[in-house]
């Protein structure tokens, strides 16, 4: 009755959320594994199609019940401490949440020899650090600095080299500044256009961590599913590693700028000092991705017009 069986952790998260959308519109039958510690369950659509565990992936025990009993075709890897701010308060359990569930999981098909079309797994853009070499591509120097971004570059590398040596078709991709609806403003450290869309719908003040000149490669999260879904179908893309934007550098002030013609009234802006260890300039090289077939389609007009309405 349906195409692929899919395991999707972290779906009921942001990123997440919206890929569960398209596999049901794809005719898959999606596993979900969150445990609701980020995701909101109502972030899940309703479908038949659709099964949800709340449960944490660093339950081994259902873990490996799980992948032994359902022989999934795909799994994306999206559960996460998704905030760097948390990982620096939690490195240790962030280390059994982003690196050492994700090994067990690659250790399990290993061991069990299960079949699989492809493993996915979402690492970020903080691999580089501050490494200033602009556009980042995907061979350049890393430098993780966080326990998030340590892990991240980490299970990166177990996941290709896993798939290597073990013939487990496997790729992992870095996402930059993704954006759009079900993001989630909850947390000071949350994506800085969840929090600008925050200000401006409750006309409240948005805070400007220094000059508003610092640069981001914000994404839609629509191109981001569409890299996802291109990485796991095509079956000769695997064991790399690819970055995930739109190749276009924009400035804070260009947001705030562009985002009040969306909202159609002022969004009121403070000045504060530059965050520590904030980056001045990110933009991602997207060859690669590119060169697979991808097109990012939301400039970022469209994408923010898209999360307005979504609000
Ligand atoms: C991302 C991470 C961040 C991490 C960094 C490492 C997210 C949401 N953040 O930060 O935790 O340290 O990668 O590569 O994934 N800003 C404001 N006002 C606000 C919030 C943010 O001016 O209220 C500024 C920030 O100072 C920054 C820019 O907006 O210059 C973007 O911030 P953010 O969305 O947190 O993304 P990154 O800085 O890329």
């Amino acid at each position: 009755k349906f195409l692929d069986k899919v395991l999707v952790t972290g779906g009921a998260g942001f990123i997440g959320s919206n890929l569960i959308e398209r596999l049901i519109e794809d005719g898959d039958q999606i596993t979900i594994v969150d445990d609701l510690s980020m995701g909101l369950k109502q972030n899940i659509p309703t479908s038949d199609q659709v099964t949800f565990y709340q449960k944490s992936i660093t339950d081994s025990t259902f873990m490996k019940e799980l992948l032994l009993e359902q022989k999934f075709d795909y799994i994306y890897l999206l559960a996460a401490v998704a905030s760097v701010a948390d990982s620096i308060e939690r490195p240790y359990i962030t280390h059994e949440i982003n690196q050492n569930a994700n090994v067990f999981i690659l250790e399990t098909i290993r061991k069990y020899k299960l079949p699989l079309k492809k493993l996915l797994f979402s690492s970020s853009a903080a691999v580089y650090g501050n490494n200033p070499k602009l556009p980042k591509q995907e061979m350049d120097a890393v430098d993780p600095l966080t326990p998030y971004a340590i892990d991240k570059y980490a299970t990166e590398r177990f996941v290709i080299n896993y798939g290597r040596l073990y013939n487990i078709p496997t790729v992992a991709v870095r996402f930059f500044n993704v954006y759009g609806p079900r993001q989630n403003p909850k947390s000071p450290y949350s994506g800085v256009l969840s929090l600008i869309s925050e200000a401006a719908i409750h006309h409240a003040m948005f805070t400007v961590f220094g000059d508003g000149e610092q640069t981001r490669d914000f994404v839609f999260v629509k191109d981001v599913i569409q890299a996802l879904i291109l990485l796991t179908k095509k079956t000769d893309t695997r064991h790399a590693v690819f970055n995930v934007g739109t190749g276009r550098e924009t400035s804070l002030n260009a947001v705030i700028k562009a985002y009040t013609e969306i909202a159609q009234h002022d969004i009121p802006v403070r000045n504060l000092s530059e965050r520590t260890g904030d980056i001045k300039r990110s933009v991602a090289d997207i060859s690669s991705l590119e060169a697979i077939g991808y097109r990012p389609n939301y400039d970022l007009t469209t994408g923010l017009g898209k999360y307005w309405q979504s609000l």
